[in-house]
């Protein structure tokens, strides 16, 4: 039941203002999102790769309320793309953006997200890496896919994000399971209405395997984001049952979430990519960590009250 209180904390600029300030927030922050700047979150990227993983990286932000930010969310990107590029970890390091924050809420603001977009996406292929979009909130798809679609034209590699969760998905995972493309399956961490979306978590598990199983059959390349130990190994075996090689889908996870995991799968010969947000505006990304797990709030509100 915390999870959703929690999920709708997250899009309240009063709880904003109040778990930015506490001084106990950061330590907890720092779990899930280790660094606010690109220099601090190079060493990180040097690091997993160094131990054979891989990385998807996401500067924090979404919900932005000015053009200015959506150019500024840009801008960060491409910075961000030119720092891999002269470390040469170009190709073991691929961008998760999020369409919010580059200006989809705005007025105009699939044409605007499309326009900040595709100078990363194009900087990124530059280097000889890709751009995955992640999935938002249910009224933010049909514009998320059509933007995929767009820039797929150019750049085919371009990944997106789908959700278990949501009753629309195992038709969107029979449109996206064609060849060439890149797909991400996750649960979902968004607050959705029982109109659009599974709200019970064995129903979210059936339909993740569903999903699953249409994008390993299929002539896409799966990509499977999730910390959940049944469901790595279903994905397992039905990547055997596909006759699919280790390098035709890899797994996902999470910074700070089950790091053992990470690297036993890497060693068992997958390609294991952790997904890394670093940035300021991290608070909406720590809000669905915390809905995740309410272990995580118990443990914050402890730090709180014991400081
Ligand atoms: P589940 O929540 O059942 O967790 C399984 C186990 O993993 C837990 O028992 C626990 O041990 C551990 N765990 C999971 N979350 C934890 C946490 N926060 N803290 C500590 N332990 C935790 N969602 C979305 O809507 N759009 C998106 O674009 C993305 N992108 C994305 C990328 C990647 C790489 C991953 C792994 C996940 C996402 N997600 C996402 C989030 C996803 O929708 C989902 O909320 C989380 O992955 C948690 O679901 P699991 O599949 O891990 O299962």
């Amino acid at each position: 039941m915390l999870g959703p209180a929690i999920l709708a904390a997250s899009r309240s600029d009063k709880m904003r203002r109040i778990v930015s300030a506490a001084p106990v927030t950061k330590p907890v922050v720092n779990r899930f999102i280790p660094g606010e700047t690109v220099d601090q979150v190079i060493p990180i990227v040097e690091d997993l790769t160094r131990k054979g993983l891989e990385v998807t990286l996401d500067v924090v932000g979404e919900d932005i309320t000015t053009v200015e930010q959506s150019y500024a969310a840009r801008d960060a990107y491409l910075e961000l793309i030119a720092r891999l590029a002269g470390l040469g970890l170009g190709e073991k390091a691929e961008m998760s953006v999020k369409l919010s924050m580059f200006g989809q809420a705005l007025e105009g603001g699939h044409e605007l997200a499309l326009a900040n977009v595709r100078p990363v996406v194009e900087a990124a292929a530059a280097i000889g890496t890709t751009v995955t979009l992640d999935a938002e909130d249910h009224t933010t798809l049909d514009s998320m896919f059509a933007i995929h679609e767009e820039l797929r034209r150019d750049f085919p590699q371009t990944g997106c994000v789908i959700q278990a969760y949501l009753f629309r998905t195992e038709a969107d995972a029979r449109r996206l399971a064609a060849a060439g493309s890149r797909v991400r399956i996750v649960k979902g961490a968004y607050k959705e209405p029982a109109e659009v979306a599974y709200l019970d978590k064995a129903e979210i598990d059936k339909a993740y395997v569903r999903i699953l199983k249409i994008l390993m059959e299929g002539e896409g390349y799966p990509m499977i984001g999730s910390h959940d130990p049944r469901l790595i190994a279903i994905s397992q075996e039905l990547a055997r049952t596909a006759g699919r090689k280790l390098d035709e889908y890899e797994f996902q996870m999470l910074y700070g979430i089950r790091s053992e995991e990470h690297l036993r799968l890497a060693a068992e010969g997958h390609r294991m990519r952790v997904y890394t947000a670093y940035g300021t505006d991290w608070y909406g990304y720590f809000m669905r960590r915390l809905a995740e797990k309410p272990a995580n709030l118990l443990f914050f509100v402890r730090s709180m009250i014991t400081k």
